[in-house]
C-alpha cells in the first residue's frame, strides 16, 4: 500500500506528510516512487571541478525525481562523520560518498548502517580491513587501469609523432601510493608507455600528499630538480589538476612547452581553461570521462536502492576519450549529455 501527500492531507493531517511517508513501516511500502527523499552527496575535495559537477549532476536528477540532494563535503575523516551525523537528523536515507581515504570505509558504512542509512561509493572504492575493496558497498568509478593505458598510448603516440626517441625523454610518474584509484590509472599508463619501448630506467616517482594542482606541483618540482640532464618530458597522474602541477612546475624549470607532453584523467574545468590558452602549453591533453554521469548514476542507484529495495551492481565502471587543444569542445559537449 502507498499512501500520498493527496490522501494524508485527505485525512487532515498534511503538516506531517512528507515524515509520514518517508517513516519506514508506517504505511507498508515507506518510499514509493513519488514520495519526497533526502539524500547527500558527500565528496572529499569540494572545490574540485569533478566533484562540483558530480554535484551539480546528482542535484539536477534529484530535483526531477523528488529527491533533494544534500552537498557536502568530507575532506578528513572528522568532517564526514559529521555530515553523516548531520544527514541523520535531517531525514536523510542515504548517501553518496567519495571518500577522503580509502581506509574509511569499514568506519563509514558503520556510522550510516547504524544511522538507517544506505551508502554507496563514487570515483574512490572503500577498502575493507584486509585492504581489499569492499564489495558490500555499491561502487561507481572510471575503470581505472584502461583509462590508465589510455593515457599510456596517448603519450608514446605524441612522443612518436614530435619524433622523440626513447633514450632522450623522461617520465614524471607523479602517484599517491595509498590511493588503488591512483596506482592502478598510473600503471595502466605506465604499462601503456612500457610496450612502446619508453625506457624504465627514464620513469622516475613523484610522490603526492594532495591529488591536486598543488599537491602535483610540490611532487614534480624535487623530480625536474633531480633530473635536470633530461630535455624532454612526458607527465602523468592520476587526474588533470595533478598533472596541471607539473607543468607548471616544468615551466618553473624553464622547459619549452615543445618539450613537454602531459596528459591528465577527468576533463573538466582545469583541462578547459589550459586548453583555452591562445598558445598550447606542456598540457597536452586528458582523458575525459562523465562527472556528470558518475553523479547522476550513482545517485539514481542510490535512490533506486532505497525507493525500491534493488541494490546497485556491486561495481560500475567508466570509460574515457582522448581530449587535446583540437578537439576538447566537441568531446566536453558529449560529456555533459
Ligand atoms: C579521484 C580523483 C579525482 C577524479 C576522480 C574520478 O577521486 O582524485 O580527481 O579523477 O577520481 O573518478
Amino acid at each position: 500500500m502507498q499512501i500520498t501527500k493527496r490522501q494524508l492531507a485527505k485525512l487532515g493531517i498534511a503538516g506531517a506528510a512528507a515524515s509520514l511517508v518517508g517513516a519506514p513501516g508506517a504505511f507498508g511500502r515507506a518510499f514509493a516512487a513519488d514520495a519526497p527523499l533526502k539524500i547527500g552527496f558527500i565528496v572529499k575535495m569540494p572545490e574540485q571541478a569533478w566533484f562540483i559537477n558530480e554535484q551539480t549532476a546528482s542535484a539536477a536528477w534529484g530535483a526531477a525525481h523528488g529527491v533533494t540532494v544534500v552537498k557536502l563535503a568530507g575532506s578528513d575523516g572528522e568532517m564526514v562523520m559529521t555530515a553523516i551525523d548531520n544527514l541523520s537528523a535531517q531525514g536523510a536515507k542515504g548517501f553518496v560518498i567519495c571518500p577522503p581515504d580509502v581506509k574509511l570505509g569499514p568506519a563509514i558504512l558503520a556510522r550510516a548502517t547504524a544511522q538507517n542509512m544506505k551508502v554507496v561509493s563514487v570515483d574512490d572504492r572503500f577498502l575493507g580491513p584486509d585492504g581489499q575493496p569492499m564489495a558490500e558497498v555499491p561502487h561507481l568509478g572510471m575503470s581505472g587501469y584502461k583509462i590508465g593505458q589510455q593515457v599510456g598510448e596517448a603519450l608514446a603516440a605524441e612522443m612518436q609523432h614530435r619524433g622523440w626517441s626513447p633514450a632522450d625523454v623522461a617520465a614524471c610518474r607523479i602517484t599517491d601510493a595509498e590511493l588503488p584509484t591512483a596506482r592502478e590509472r598510473v600503471q595502466g599508463a605506465t604499462d601503456a608507455l612500457l610496450k612502446h619501448g619508453f625506457l624504465a630506467a627514464n620513469i622516475f616517482d613523484a610522490p603526492q600528499r594532495t591529488t591536486d594542482t598543488e599537491g602535483g606541483s610540490n611532487a614534480a618540482s624535487p623530480v625536474f630538480a633531480r633530473h635536470g640532464n633530461f630535455k624532454k618530458w612526458l607527465i602523468y597522474a592520476l587526474n588533470e589538476e595533478t598533472v596541471l602541477g607539473g607543468v607548471r612546475a616544468s615551466e618553473a624549470f624553464h622547459l619549452p612547452a615543445e618539450s613537454v607532453i602531459g596528459i591528465g584523467i577527468n576533463g573538466t574545468g582545469a583541462a578547459f581553461a589550459e586548453f583555452s590558452k591562445p598558445q598550447q602549453t606542456g598540457f597536452f591533453g586528458t582523458v575525459g570521462v562523465s562527472s556528470f554521469l558518475h553523479g547522476r548514476q550513482s545517485t539514481i542507484n542510490l535512490v533506486n536502492w532505497i525507493r525500491t529495495g534493488t541494490r546497485p551492481p556491486a561495481n560500475t565502471e567508466t570509460t574515457g576519450v582522448l581530449m587535446t587543444h583540437d578537439n576538447w569542445q566537441a568531446v566536453k559537449a558529449k560529456l555533459e549529455a
